[in-house]
């Protein structure tokens, strides 16, 4: 499959807009940490999510991973291929997926770009940058 095309700037905008807006919805009264993301599929359609958090701390679910399921339970996997992913949260801090994050984007988009806000404006890595040498379907099949 070839490597999804470059954003163009109304796309982002609108990446970015639709995680801000996530982030309102953010339930996070155990960190105060509020991250919003949005993802963007190959197709053109936007799934977003918030983190979720839990009084079993362990079971919180980041903004990332609520977007990415969301589209997958709205589609269905074989319709979700993400083209980029924005993260946003409320410090204004540059805050790039987790591990866990950058495991489940993989997964559905190996050749995503991400876009993620902090003080010094929008930063972008790609998933090679961020999670080289990954495990998946291919390293067992
Ligand atoms: N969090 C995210 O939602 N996305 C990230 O990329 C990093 C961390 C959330 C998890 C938890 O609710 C809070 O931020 C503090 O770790």
């Amino acid at each position: 499959m070839n490597p999804p095309s470059a954003l163009s700037e109304a796309e982002q905008n609108e990446l970015l807009a639709t995680a801000k807006h996530a982030c309102e919805n953010a339930y996070a009264p155990y960190s105060n940490f509020r991250v919003g993301a949005a993802v963007l599929l190959a197709s053109g359609e936007i799934f977003y999510g918030c983190n979720v958090e839990n009084a079993s701390y362990g079971l919180t679910n980041c903004a990332e991973r609520t977007a990415v399921f969301s589209a997958v339970a709205a589609l269905g996997a074989k319709q979700v291929r993400i083209r980029a992913v924005a993260v946003v949260n409320d410090r204004n801090v540059a805050c790039s997926p987790c591990g866990a994050c950058r495991q489940v984007i993989s997964e559905f988009g190996p050749d995503a770009e991400i876009l993620y806000l902090g003080p010094s404006g929008m930063q972008r890595s790609s998933m090679h940058e961020l999670l080289p040498n990954c495990f998946g379907s291919d390293s067992f099949t």
